[in-house]
């Protein structure tokens, strides 16, 4: 796909309600962006315009497409909610002050106040998520410090970026806390070993919708079963990435698997994607189908994992790995090697060498000691990375 062939079927992110003619590709809609173009692929065929998701169904003008927009991945981005900004001098239905402004209270009198009041949202493209403390939080409310006077004990103010409303059958869980993922003991979908089982996918974005609609859309009245269905069936249909970049060109031909189609294709259940840990002594691991990460995080001595010769060695025990793509390392001093395909190698605490011995897919290592607080391997520096040739990172200090 060349550039002026993606141009016939660009969609603005203002044009949502004006959806294009589909270009060649039916059912796969291309957006422009500032490394080259995304698309959308919906497995409906068109992108409905007519859906509930672009409806506004509440009290104050907003629709799901106000935060999850086609043209920016299906959430949003500070120079697209600057555009915005400028457009409706700070009144398009993004700008509310429920939880577009830093603070509920904030004086939106004006432009110059609206710019003040929602300068999360125009420099970091962050929503006001306004939740108490979880009764299962892992931390205690030792102080509150907030400049825009607002959040308190019982009303926390946490400011995320919208997650994409595509994607969605990968997801394990709902929101960036996975508040919306519900328990059912009824469902085939547990932890093995456990009851702890949990909802379909769908039935948690079926909630999801409706609360999005009564709080986001300070909606009074509950979204009907059948709206929450159909925003369902149509988010689930959504499949969004990266097809053309600037420098490496189309992305979905010679053999990159780029692009909405590819992940459309690529199947997911509940349990898909493993982290496996042996206990003491020797094991079998497999991780099976989907992207499985083996663990090491409790080893105290360093760990050797080759994922190419299928083995580990040096903490618990001598184990055979199939089938895993990605590698935690623990405490130690690891020795961490990936194989042909794309890995993500995390070397945990301790000093950590960390070797790819694949191709130039394998640029996925960015994250080696990043969680011990040590230096991080930058993109640039990762993507230099070559069979056999070996980066020695120290996991402590500058
Ligand atoms: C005011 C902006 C805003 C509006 C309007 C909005 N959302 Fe969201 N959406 C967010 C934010 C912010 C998050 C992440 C919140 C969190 O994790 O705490 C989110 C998360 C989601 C997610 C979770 C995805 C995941 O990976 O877990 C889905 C699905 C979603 N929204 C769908 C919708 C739907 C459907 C509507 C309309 C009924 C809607 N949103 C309206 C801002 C918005």
């Amino acid at each position: 796909m060349s550039m002026p062939a993606l141009a016939a079927s660009f969609l603005t992110a203002a044009a949502v309600s004006a959806l294009p003619a589909q270009g060649p590709d039916k059912g796969v809609t291309t957006f422009p962006n500032a490394s080259g173009a995304s698309a959308t692929f919906s497995t409906a065929g068109a992108i409905d315009g007519g859906n509930p998701f672009f409806q506004s169904l509440g009290s104050n003008g907003r629709s799901c497409a106000s935060c999850h927009q086609p043209a920016t991945g299906w959430s949003v981005t500070p120079q697209s909610i600057v555009q915005r900004f400028e457009d409706s001098a700070g009144l398009d239905p993004i700008f509310r002050t429920n939880d577009g402004a830093n603070s509920p209270h904030a004086d939106v009198s004006t432009p110059e106040a609206r710019r003040k009041a929602y300068s999360m949202l125009l420099t970091k493209g962050l929503i006001r998520v306004g939740i108490g403390i979880p009764a299962n939080a892992e931390f205690e409310l030792a102080a509150v410090d907030d400049p825009y006077g607002y959040a308190s004990a019982s009303e926390l103010s946490l400011f995320r970026r919208p997650l994409p409303s595509a994607n969605l059958s990968f997801l394990s869980t709902v929101m960036w806390d996975g508040r919306e993922t519900f328990a059912d003991p009824q469902s085939p979908d547990c932890i093995k070993g456990t009851t702890k089982c949990y909802a379909s996918i769908p039935f948690d974005l079926a909630d999801q919708a409706n609360g999005a609609t009564t709080g986001h859309a300070q909606a009074v009245q509950d979204l009907t079963a059948e709206q929450r269905m159909a925003i369902v069936q149509f988010e689930s249909g959504l499949f969004t990435a990266q097809v053309f970049d600037a420098n490496a060109k189309d992305l979905t031909i010679a053999g990159a698997l780029g692009g909405p189609r590819t992940l459309a294709s690529i199947g997911s259940y509940f349990g898909i994607n493993d982290v496996v840990s042996g206990d003491l002594g020797d094991d079998m691991l497999s991780g099976g189908p989907g992207i499985d990460t083996v663990a090491f995080r409790s080893s105290a001595p360093g760990v050797t994992v080759d994922l190419n010769q299928g083995e580990a060695s040096g903490g618990p025990g001598f184990d055979h790995l199939t089938e895993f793509e990605n590698i935690l390392g623990g405490d130690g001093d690891d020795d961490l090697i990936g194989d042909a395909g794309p890995n993500v190698i995390d070397g945990g605490s301790g000093i950590d060498a960390c070797s790819q011995t694949g191709d130039e897919y394998d640029t996925h290592c960015d994250d080696v000691g990043e969680r011990s607080g040590a230096r991080r391997i930058s993109r640039e520096h990762c993507a230099t990375w070559r069979k056999h040739y070996r980066i020695i990172h120290t996991g402590a200090g500058p």
